[in-house]
């Protein structure tokens, strides 16, 4: 038994960096359970960037695309997209504002990046490479951990509280988080995959993650390159 547990630390523990270039997270089914944990050395931040590409067909409820907890904060970092056509709901510091984006397709492949400084408070968002204005969120403080970064699943308490009604169905792909505001270009530049510096935080080219209940990681699927 003592052996079996000491295995399973192992195996937790072993979150052994890969590249997941090319590959994609598939979240098959709504579960309050199924997950994707990102795991970060990095603990306190000042400011952030994260950018990602999802793909989804929900519309009839609201669901979560990132979700960033520390012990203080539940929503540190948290992004949804909601039901109602175009609005995205952001959470920085427990602190919540909507973002109207314009041109969110279901069943369509969007990139969609965030990026907010605690020095001035701004936030601005962009989705597939337009932006948002810019807003005032929460200056002042910086997030600071224990950190949990959750795909998939809402954290309502630190690491867990999950809710099937919020949970991701779709695909994820291309996960980058900066400790630093991106420009605009590099910004531009992730967006039409072309050459930006890889997250500091997270990034999807040497990912660290631990995968809990029905996820998969597979190639995306390219069916431009078919004929
Ligand atoms: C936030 O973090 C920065 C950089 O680590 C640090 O200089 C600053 O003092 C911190 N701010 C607060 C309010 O703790």
């Amino acid at each position: 038994m003592a052996l079996y547990l000491l295995l399973l630390m192992l195996t937790a523990c072993a979150a052994t960096p890969q590249d997941l270039s090319g590959q994609m997270f598939t979240f098959p089914q709504e579960t309050n359970s199924a997950h994707v944990r990102l795991t970060t050395s990095r603990q306190v931040l000042s400011a952030v960037t994260v950018c990602f590409r999802s793909f989804s067909d929900l519309r009839s409820r609201d669901i979560t695309l990132f979700s960033l907890s520390t012990p203080s904060a539940a929503n540190d970092f948290a992004i949804f997209k909601l039901a109602a056509t175009d609005v995205f709901e952001m959470w920085i510091r427990n602190t919540l504002m909507n973002f109207i984006m314009q041109d969110y397709k279901l069943n369509t492949w969007h990139s969609i990046c965030s990026t907010w400084d605690s020095g001035s408070g701004l936030f601005q968002m962009w989705l597939d490479g337009q932006p948002s204005s810019r807003r005032f969120m929460s200056a002042g403080s910086n997030i600071s951990g224990p950190i949990i970064i959750v795909l998939g699943q809402d954290q309502d308490s630190h690491g867990g509280g999950f809710d099937i009604a919020q949970s991701f169905v779709g695909m994820m792909s291309d996960v980058h988080m900066w400790d630093h505001v991106l420009s605009p270009c590099e910004i531009q530049n992730y967006v039409h995959h072309l050459n930006f510096p890889p997250g500091n935080v997270l990034n999807w080219n040497e990912l660290e993650f631990q995968i809990i209940g029905r996820v998969l990681t597979e190639d995306k699927q390219k069916i431009e390159t078919c004929y």
